[in-house]
């Protein structure tokens, strides 16, 4: 059978995948099944400010990054830089001090043109900004942000100008969850990337996370609700990715109709990006189920991914694979 990235390449697409620390344990089955299956990469963690800047202002680890993409490109895969500023995994050195505006902003320019220069040329796309916009409301979120409680929305712009400045060759996305599902939230990413647009911030594309489950609140969207989402932001220009795919279920004890109904929210997520021109890749986060970050996050949920942790397929990867043609 095709792997999924063949399936993928013939109908225009890329298929994904984010590597964290069993990419970087150098297992051999598992980083040959990466390769085998997955045309684009993306760093589950080591490309956060935190993990690459934790030891101070203008000290980089690049060893594990550089890793990534040293393997990226022997193995033919393209490469989504993730993130250059979110409110989550940054280091004390920044957020465990008081600065001015002017210097929060030379900061984050700082921060975009250390790591974005030091990829110049290596990135497919990068998530300049990730997660600004709380949930429910969609409005600016300022708990934990060291940005917007000083700089406002002006955070986003500065990060993304400076972010073509220094590399003009890669896209420049808006990445966020919960975007799947018609609301103010959506409303509100929306309204943001219009603004932008209207003020000449450069931006080319949305990451639509998409950590979905079967059952409550992020029941997956059906295939024809998120063409329609789709397809509203491929409306303003942008193109779509599907950054960071999961489907949870309950566990243990998930019944077959769950494990049925998530192979089916695979499937249909496929298909939407599929449906819609502007949909250019998909991106599972993680590749087995037990290193998937549902485990701790939500516990009670998992069995999140493609692969068991035997790297043996599961139904979801049967999903998927037959969404894409094979
Ligand atoms: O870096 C330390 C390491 O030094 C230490 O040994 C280890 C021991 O616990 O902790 C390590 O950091 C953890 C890191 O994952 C690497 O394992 C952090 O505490 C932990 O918070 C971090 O969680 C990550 C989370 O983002 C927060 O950054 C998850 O692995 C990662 O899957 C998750 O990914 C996010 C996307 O970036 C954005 N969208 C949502 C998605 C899921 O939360």
């Amino acid at each position: 059978a095709s792997p999924l990235r063949e399936l993928a390449a013939a109908k225009g697409r890329s298929f994904g995948v984010a590597l964290d620390a069993k990419f970087f344990a150098n297992d051999a089955a598992y980083n040959a099944l990466v390769a085998r299956e997955f045309d684009m990469v993306v760093a589950g963690n080591v490309m956060k400010w935190e993990p690459l800047n934790r030891n101070g202002r203008f000290t980089y680890r690049w060893a594990n990054p550089d890793a990534l993409v040293a393997f990226a490109q022997t193995n033919g895969m393209k490469v989504r830089g993730h993130t250059l500023a979110w409110h989550q995994q940054n280091p004390t050195w920044l957020t465990g001090a008081t600065w001015s505006a002017d210097t929060l902003r030379q900061l984050l320019k700082e921060h975009v043109d250390s790591v974005v220069g030091h990829y110049k040329g290596k990135i497919h796309a990068w998530d300049v900004v990730n997660e600004a916009l709380n949930d429910g409301s969609g409005s600016l979120r300022t708990t934990g942000s060291p940005w917007a409680p000083a700089l406002g929305r002006d955070y986003i712009d500065v990060a993304f100008t400076e972010a073509r400045r220094v590399d003009p060759g890669a896209l420049l996305f808006y990445n966020d969850y919960n975007l799947e599902f018609p609301g103010a939230k959506q409303d509100s990413a929306f309204a943001l990337i219009q603004g932008m647009k209207a003020r000449n911030v450069p931006i080319d594309g949305i990451g639509f996370q998409a950590h979905l489950q079967v059952g409550g609140g992020a029941t997956a969207p059906s295939r024809q609700a998120l063409v329609n989402t789709f397809n509203r932001f491929a409306a303003l220009g942008l193109k779509i990715e599907i950054t960071e795919l999961d489907v949870r279920v309950r566990t243990p004890g998930a019944t077959a109709a769950d494990l049925a109904a998530q192979a089916q929210a695979y499937g249909d997520v496929v298909a939407a990006c599929l449906a819609v021109s502007a949909c250019d890749a998909i991106l599972v986060w993680g590749v087995n189920d037990g290193e998937s970050w549902i485990n701790t996050t939500f516990p009670g949920w998992g069995q999140a991914l493609l692969f068991d942790d035997a790297l043996g397929t599961k139904a979801t990867y049967t999903a998927v694979r037959t969404a894409l043609g094979g």
